[in-house]
């Protein structure tokens, strides 16, 4: 895939943020930072239109001793299968679990196990973070989509 340069007017004040911003984030180069905001638009756009592949993961703390919960939430994730391609657990401290269940499929099915898993009694705090890869992937190559940048933050 052909590199295009291309100029972008900014007022002085509104880069010397940015560059801040980015600094602080670590980005090497601005070059790469304004790569990574378009892919996200075009990501955003992409979840937000029709029912695109997308792939994900939802992050899940609790209380093991919440009533029920490990088996609703064991039964739950059965029952989605087909969209869960791992799940990993972590056990925070005595009480405390933390549990990452990584997806992919349909937006539609994700989104659906993602608040059903997030709105299960006892879930403390739960997001759901997702990638439409297609969405900003390089189109002509056979590289693969620059798949798990989302998944890193
Ligand atoms: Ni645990």
């Amino acid at each position: 895939m052909a590199l295009i340069r291309t100029g972008v007017a900014l007022d002085s004040d509104l880069l010397k943020r940015f560059d801040r911003l980015i600094r602080k984030e670590g980005y090497e180069n601005r070059s790469e930072a304004f790569r990574d905001l378009i892919r996200d638009r075009l990501n955003d756009d992409s979840l937000r239109s029709g029912d695109p592949f997308v792939v994900g993961a939802v992050t899940l703390i609790y209380d093991h001793h919440s009533r029920l919960l490990p088996d609703k939430l064991m039964e739950l994730q059965h029952g989605y299968h087909d969209v869960i391609i791992s799940t990993v657990h972590s056990h925070l401290d005595h009480d405390m679990c933390l549990e990452v269940v990584v997806v992919k499929g349909a937006l539609s099915k994700v989104k659906e196990l993602g608040n059903r898993l997030i709105g299960l009694k006892g879930i403390q705090h739960g997001r759901l973070v997702m990638s439409s890869p297609q969405a900003y992937a390089q189109q002509s190559g056979k590289h693969q989509p620059h798949s798990n940048h989302h998944l890193k933050h």
